[in-house]
């Protein structure tokens, strides 16, 4: 497939996914949301961890396109709302790890693509925020949601209610993002959380993440019970057994996802 709206690079195991409509300060189109999603499933299995970010100077991503949303019917709206809904649980259910790399804006569908990841890094330029409720509607494609196990009720209503726009500092500091970094490190500062990663037993790192994301929406025994079927299946992996003797034979592990 020939993408028009974002661009899909790889940088050894690393994917980077950009939004790039940089006119539209990367709003999210259908058409942005099908290449995203021919893009998610395109990876293979020599990828094993993505960085998301935003093409251009300002943007992460700036949400939903507006002027696509601006005349569509309720239904239309409702298959819209699927559609994001689709490719971010796409992005969830990868297992791989996934980094947002915040390089600027990530307004409504930007910041719901954000919380779409497993890790968020920011910029020191970029703004945060859901200013749906300013346009008259809601978040439609998991924010209300994603953003209220992350930060809380509280301050995620905080966010919604006033459709206020936070810096990259304010948002560190509620839990919405991990670190805030300056705009030119940014990507570097991205890369070098992945490759610590890949240093890991991949298997084990799905594991981590499935268990993660099944496990938070269960009450604690079944979510732990979840994590002890996860540990005990990785005991039928290579590495498992090469990550220990690895371990005991005091060399660097050399892991095959197998
Ligand atoms: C369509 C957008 C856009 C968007 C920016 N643009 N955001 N187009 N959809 N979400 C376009 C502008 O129309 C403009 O195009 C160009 O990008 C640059 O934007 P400006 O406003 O001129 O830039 P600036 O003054 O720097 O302001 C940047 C901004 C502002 C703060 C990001 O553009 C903004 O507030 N955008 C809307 C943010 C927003 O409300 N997002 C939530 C959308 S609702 P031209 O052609 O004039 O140069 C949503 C719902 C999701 O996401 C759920 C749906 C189911």
């Amino acid at each position: 497939m020939d993408y028009q709206n974002i661009k899909l690079e790889k940088d050894g195991a690393i994917a980077i996914l950009t939004v790039d409509r940089p006119k539209a300060f990367n709003a999210l189109n259908s058409a942005t949301f099908h290449e995203m999603d021919h893009a998610l499933r395109s990876l293979k299995e020599d990828t094993r961890a993505l960085i998301v970010t935003g093409g251009g100077e300002k943007a992460f991503v700036s949400g939903a396109d507006i002027a696509e949303m601006a005349t569509i019917t309720a239904a239309q709206a409702r298959e819209f709302s699927a559609l994001g809904h689709h490719v971010f649980q796409s992005l969830e259910n990868l297992p791989i790890p996934t980094i947002a790399a915040v390089n600027g804006f990530a307004l409504g569908g930007g910041l719901e693509l954000a919380l779409g990841c497993d890790l968020i890094y920011a910029s020191e330029k970029a703004k945060l925020g859901l200013p749906e409720v300013s346009l008259g509607v809601i978040p439609g494609f998991g924010g209300t949601q994603r953003l209220t196990r992350l930060v809380g009720r509280a301050r995620a209503k905080e966010l919604l209610f006033t459709a206020d726009r936070i810096d990259a500092a304010r948002a560190k500091e509620i839990g919405l993002v991990l670190d805030v970094v300056p705009a030119e490190k940014l990507m570097d500062h991205c890369r070098e959380v992945a490759a610590k990663i890949l240093k890991n037993g991949p298997l084990a790192v799905a594991q981590a993440k499935r268990v993660v994301e099944f496990g938070a929406d269960q009450d604690l025994r079944s979510a732990n019970e979840l994590e002890r079927q996860g540990f005990a299946v990785l005991f039928g992996s290579e590495d498992q057994r090469e990550g220990m003797a690895a371990f005991l034979a005091k060399r660097p592990a050399a892991f095959q996802g197998k």
